[in-house]
């Protein structure tokens, strides 16, 4: 089919070049130059694992291309993915600007366009948004009736950075939220071969499911990371009486994201519990399950300061800044607010991480370090070593292969906090150990 995908960050590109690989003819729409640019000569965007491999072949192969001007995309155009950012709005609401924009961009270019199309929302939003807020747009930017002149769809998107190709691939099954038996034919035929099975619902079902994933989510990192804090005090073992725990494999689901760790973070987690609570308020409906879930995420963060603060050592190297492993995504990365507080107070910080290439960043994101980050560009480090010869604290701040095997490196004098226990205390031999949560 042709596929337009508007948006080339960690969605978009990892959708439109997975379509590709599946003989779609995709065009990708963004605003950045730079993200139209890589995808143009074959390069990715994004850090991501296997995803660089596919643009190139895809971009060689003729099936994948990109351009800035959605008019330029939507000739022809069966079916057009909107995978656009949904952030937090300041008072914590989901703010659907962007969403809104290429909406009224895309529905200009209805008309002409040739055969019929349906739009796909593949952004994170809350039950009514399609229906209530974007369909209006659809309709007057393109002076036409949903369901007659283009169809209309929400299918939820449940990849995770660091996996995001695998998790395409894998997929155990694809939500088509749909009101139309159109809309919901032409998604079938896009997934045909690939997204496991593929279960049609409303849209505003689809809508909610998305953010019943995400609160479960966050609930069950934050529950383990409670029971973490709390094992310690007892001087039990946490990730022992979790490994008990979900032994039973009757009553507990799964063992995804309930061993104790470091704060959740990223991109989705975070703003997803900020727009469904601020909904809740807005409803007048008391949920405090939901309502502390990023109170306790919070405390957990407030933890790991506390413990490099009380070793009173001032020379801190903290490896990994994106919120996990495989990723370039600093986006709600909990270490940032760590570090920003070391940096506040006066510490010396380097800094590393294998997926961080500072002019990728500038390039990308130079708004996002200006405004969020300021001391990184001065502190990053090519090398471990660089920030493992300078420092007396070493901080491990997500799971990356090559942190895992630091144990043995570490020299008398130094201290090892490992927020994410990526490494076995039995192996750091010289230096001092401290587990955030167990
Ligand atoms: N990142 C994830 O792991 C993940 C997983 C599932 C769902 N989601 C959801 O998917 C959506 C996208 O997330 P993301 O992480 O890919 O965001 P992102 O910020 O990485 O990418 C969004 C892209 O859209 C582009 N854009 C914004 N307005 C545009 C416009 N008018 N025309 C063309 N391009 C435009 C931006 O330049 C940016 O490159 C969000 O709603 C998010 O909640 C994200």
């Amino acid at each position: 089919m042709r596929v337009v995908v508007v948006g080339l960050g960690y969605v978009g590109s990892v959708c439109s070049a997975c379509l590709a690989s599946h003989g779609h003819e995709v065009m990708g729409v963004d605003l950045s130059e730079f993200k139209v640019g890589c995808i143009e000569r074959g390069e990715s965007p994004i850090v991501e694992t296997g995803l660089p491999a596919m643009i190139a072949r895809e971009r060689k192969a003729g099936r994948l291309r990109a351009t800035t001007r959605i008019a330029d995309a939507m000739v022809g155009a069966e079916v057009v993915l909107l995978c656009v950012g949904t952030p937090s709005a300041a008072d914590g609401s989901l703010d659907l600007t962007h969403v809104k924009r290429s909406c009224a961009e895309v529905g200009a270019s209805l008309a002409n366009n040739g055969v019929r199309t349906t739009i796909v929302m593949r952004s994170t939003m809350l039950p009514g948004s399609v229906e209530e807020q974007l369909l209006p747009v659809l309709e007057q930017a393109s002076g036409m009736k949903a369901g007659d002149g283009f169809g209309i769809a929400y299918n939820p998107e449940f990849l995770r950075e660091g996996s995001a190709v695998a998790d395409f691939e894998g997929a155990l099954y694809t939500v088509i939220g749909a009101d139309d038996p159109g809309s919901a034919d032409a998604l079938k035929r896009l997934y045909h071969d690939v997204g496991g099975e593929l279960l049609v619902t409303a849209i505003r079902t689809a809508e909610m499911l998305k953010y019943v994933n995400n609160a479960f989510h966050a609930l069950k990192v934050a529950f383990a990371n409670e029971i973490g804090r709390l094992s310690q005090r007892e001087r039990v073992d946490s990730h022992e009486v979790m490994r008990l725990f979900l032994k039973d494999t009757r009553l507990n689901v799964s063992p995804a994201y309930l061993m104790p760790g470091f704060a959740f973070g990223g991109s989705c987690l975070p703003k997803d519990l900020r727009a469904i609570t601020s909904r809740s308020v807005a409803h007048h409906l008391e949920l405090p399950v939901l309502q502390n879930i990023l109170r306790s995420n919070d405390e957990h963060i407030e933890a790991a300061i506390h413990l490099i603060e009380r070793l009173k050592k001032r020379r801190v190297g903290v490896l990994g800044l994106s919120f996990k492993a495989g990723t370039d995504d600093l986006r709600e990365s909990p270490i940032l607010r760590v570090i920003g507080t070391l940096v506040g107070k006066g510490y010396s910080v380097l800094l590393h991480d294998p997926n961080l290439d500072m002019e990728r960043v500038l390039g990308a994101n130079r708004r996002f370090v200006e405004d969020e980050v300021p001391y990184l560009p001065e502190r990053m480090r090519h090398t471990v070593d660089e920030v493992l010869r300078d420092s007396e604290v070493v901080v491990i701040a997500n799971g990356s292969a090559e942190y895992r095997e630091l144990g043995p490196r570490l020299v008398a004098g130094q201290v090892l906090v490992d927020l994410v226990h990526a490494v076995d205390p039995a192996t750091v031999r010289n230096a001092e150990y401290h587990g955030l949560a167990w």
